[in-house]
């Protein structure tokens, strides 16, 4: 029985507890946003060859890197909120074919994987092939940081970064690599997917114009934790404009003073 591993269910806990922040946060209206993460190292190597629910399902990209490898997926169309409490009827397991191009659902339903199965997929194996520690990828919906991407002059990843990291020094500190946007595409295509990729050469978070945003990383909490600050810069940035000024923001002076005592990099 699948929910005997403690170590998966630590993990599978842990994505519903994100999950209901997320709903929580308003940032995942209706199914709006996904999940997924690498469990492959929370198996056996009995328990990673199990039985599928349902085999052989095609990919529209090939996972080079991720063969044999297991995710947990939040399913297509559905909801976070509910996520949040019941993952295994939300989402699935799922395990990538020996060839990269196919993958099973292993557990426990068939629940087909979220329409950004691509852009998850690339990302992780991306990543890996990188030799980068990385088992998360979080997109959600935050409603400050997309209104922010319906201002032309802000889509340019240093002047957005730029303008979030100095609203507030948490946010030079957590998200030390900064934004990189990617341009608007329709949700769930391979360009969309494509475009993502190539932004994680420079950042860790990525937005999606007119769409959303999302985290790679090693722990869900702390990519949940990235994006929620990044939110926090926005509404402050907001709320100065709603009150009738400019926010003057960090002078790059203080920016760069965080650099060294938290060792970040420039
Ligand atoms: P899914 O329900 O297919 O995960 O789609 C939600 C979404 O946010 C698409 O970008
Ligand atoms: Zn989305």
């Amino acid at each position: 029985m699948i929910r005997d591993n403690k170590i998966l269910m630590t993990e599978i806990n842990r994505i519903a507890e994100t999950a209901g922040y997320l709903w929580e946060k308003g940032w995942a209206e209706r199914n709006g946003g996904n999940i997924s993460v690498n469990l492959t190292d929370c198996f056996t190597p009995q328990e990673i060859k199990m039985q599928p629910v349902e085999s052989n399902l095609p990919l529209a990209i090939r996972a080079e890197h991720l063969k044999g490898h297991i995710f947990y997926v939040t399913g297509t169309g559905k909801r976070m909120r509910y996520v949040a409490r019941e993952p295994w009827s939300n989402g699935a397991l799922i395990r990538i074919s020996p060839t990269g191009d196919s993958y099973d659902i292993l557990a426990e339903n068939p629940i087909r994987p979220t329409s950004e199965l691509p852009s998850h997929l690339l990302m992780h194996d991306y990543l890996l092939a990188e030799g980068r520690q990385i088992r998360v990828v979080l997109h959600t919906h935050p409603t400050d940081i997309i209104g922010l991407t319906h201002c032309k002059p802000l889509l340019d990843s240093a002047r957005l970064t730029r303008l979030l990291w100095s609203m507030i020094p948490e946010c030079r500190i957590i998200v030390p690599r900064g934004l990189g946007i990617v341009g608007y595409e329709i949700p769930g295509t391979i360009e969309l997917a494509r475009a993502t990729i190539e932004q994680l050469k420079h950042h860790d978070i990525i937005v999606w114009e007119k769409h959303g945003i999302l985290a790679v990383g090693e722990d869900i909490i702390e990519c949940f934790d990235a994006i929620d600050t990044l939110s926090k810069s926005a509404q402050i940035y907001f709320s100065a404009r709603a009150a009738g000024f400019e926010p003057e923001g960090m002078t790059d002076e203080q920016l760069e003073g965080l650099v060294e005592p938290f060792c970040l990099p420039r």
